[in-house]
């Protein structure tokens, strides 16, 4: 928390990975709450880092890990386990045709990485394209296309990255719409790709919602049309569900929203349920051609046993107690209770909700970060969400109190 500091010495020896660390130390989380060392309870609206979608340490995760401590937790990588094979089966099933073949990984990042890896490898070309404002990992390839964070000091990209505009009518990156996007930035976007490529444009890389870059809702038809625009000039279409897959949006991928079927499709955060699990899928003719021209992507945690086993509790859990339609529900609710907010909180500055009791992202939409991301477990109860919002609005009585006039930067940015 600004102004706090963490008091334990022993983070000393933590490389400050992100600028700094929580000012208290954890000591358990279930559900969606987290306790500190000192017996302090925080309501949780990250999901940890938004992967704890079932809560945290949920017993039916627990469980399935227990059992793979006893069978069999890591192999080489050649080698394949019964959760393995089940955990591919599922997730096959899950997608639509062609999506039929699935790659067991880690994190994120690499998820992404393998999708344009295995782009690259069918289209025979390099040239990526990804959206403002969007954010898909942060290794040295992917990062490439991350266009809200994380490029000055690390050197040059990856040659032929691309940045379309991203569709967010509310600071429209184009000067067009005000409120409602009409899929100019698209347009636009493509035609400056096209005049800049050298002609070997090969994927475009998008979430179906942008998150640490603003939570940025693209309009319906939206992916419709970029399917159509990569289709002209043989681009592939990856999208990056780490966040928005397994019933984070009411259904259970961002792409079923416009009834598009990507060529691949990377899940992550989510389907581990806090196991360091990700996943690639695409389709048999995609894998076919790529394993025939010596695709390789062997890594020591490739097809690991004991997370592919958190994955299968946790697409057990949200398929039996209906989790997709159940954060619908509770998104509505919570929306319904942020709008009540909304009327008595005209504008809204720095909100220091942690020393309340809640914890929430606050990510960047513009030069500066000023907006909250709330992406609390889809199992929280409307309790919980009425206690997240009372703190909610108790930080901004106590913020506006301090400061009457907080300006709003939407013109600026
Ligand atoms: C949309 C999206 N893609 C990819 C990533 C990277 O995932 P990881 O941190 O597991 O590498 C993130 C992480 O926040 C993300 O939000």
């Amino acid at each position: 928390m600004e102004g706090e500091r963490l008091e334990d010495d022993r983070a000393r020896f933590l490389i400050r990975y992100a600028g700094g660390f929580a000012p208290f130390v954890v000591a358990r989380a279930e559900g969606a709450w987290i306790e500190t060392t000192e017996g302090r309870r925080i309501l949780d609206f990250t999901s940890g880092q938004i992967c704890s979608t079932l809560g945290h340490n949920h017993p039916r995760i627990a469980a399935a890990v227990e059992r793979a401590l006893e069978e069999v937790v890591h192999l080489n990588s050649w080698m394949l386990s019964e959760p393995v094979l089940a955990l591919a089966e599922r997730l096959a099933a899950l997608f639509p045709p062609p999506l039929e073949k699935v790659v067991l990984l880690n994190t994120g990042s690499e998820a992404n990485e393998v999708a344009l890896k295995l782009a690259k490898m069918h289209t025979g070309r390099f040239e990526l394209v990804g959206l403002t404002r969007s954010f898909h990992g942060l290794l040295a390839g992917i990062a490439s296309v991350n266009f809200s964070m994380a490029h000055a000091g690390y050197g040059p990209l990856l040659p032929g990255a691309f940045a379309v505009p991203a569709p967010y009518a509310y600071r429209c990156p184009v000067r067009h719409c005000d409120g409602a996007c009409d899929c100019t930035c698209l347009e636009v976007g493509f035609e400056l790709l096209d005049e800049q490529s050298v002609g070997s444009l090969c994927a475009f890389v998008a979430e179906p919602v942008l998150s640490a870059g603003g939570i940025i809702v693209p309009p319906d038809g939206y992916f419709g049309r970029a399917r159509e625009l990569c289709d002209e000039r043989g681009m592939l279409l990856v999208l990056d569900e780490a966040q928005t897959g397994f019933g984070r949006l009411g259904m259970m991928f961002g792409f079923e929203h416009d009834g598009v079927v990507p060529d691949l499709v990377a899940v992550s955060k989510t389907l581990g349920g806090g196991f360091p699990l990700a996943a690639t899928i695409t389709s048999g003719a995609i894998e076919e051609d790529c394993v025939r021209k010596g695709f390789l992507h062997v890594t020591s945690h490739v097809s690991d046993p004991l997370p592919a086993a958190a994955g299968l509790a946790v697409l057990d859990v949200i398929e039996e107690e209906g989790l997709v339609g159940q954060a619908r529900q509770r998104g509505d609710y919570l929306l319904g209770r942020l709008r009540e907010l909304q009327t008595e909180h005209e504008q809204v500055g720095d909100v220091q909700c942690l020393r309340r009791g809640l914890s929430m992202n606050i990510v960047r939409a513009g030069s500066s970060a000023n907006c909250f991301r709330m992406a609390p477990p889809l199992t929280i109860s409307e309790e919980e969400i009425d206690l997240g919002i009372e703190i909610l609005d108790a930080s901004l009585r106590a913020v506006l109190a301090r400061r009457p006039a907080v300006a709003t930067s939407r013109s600026a940015t």
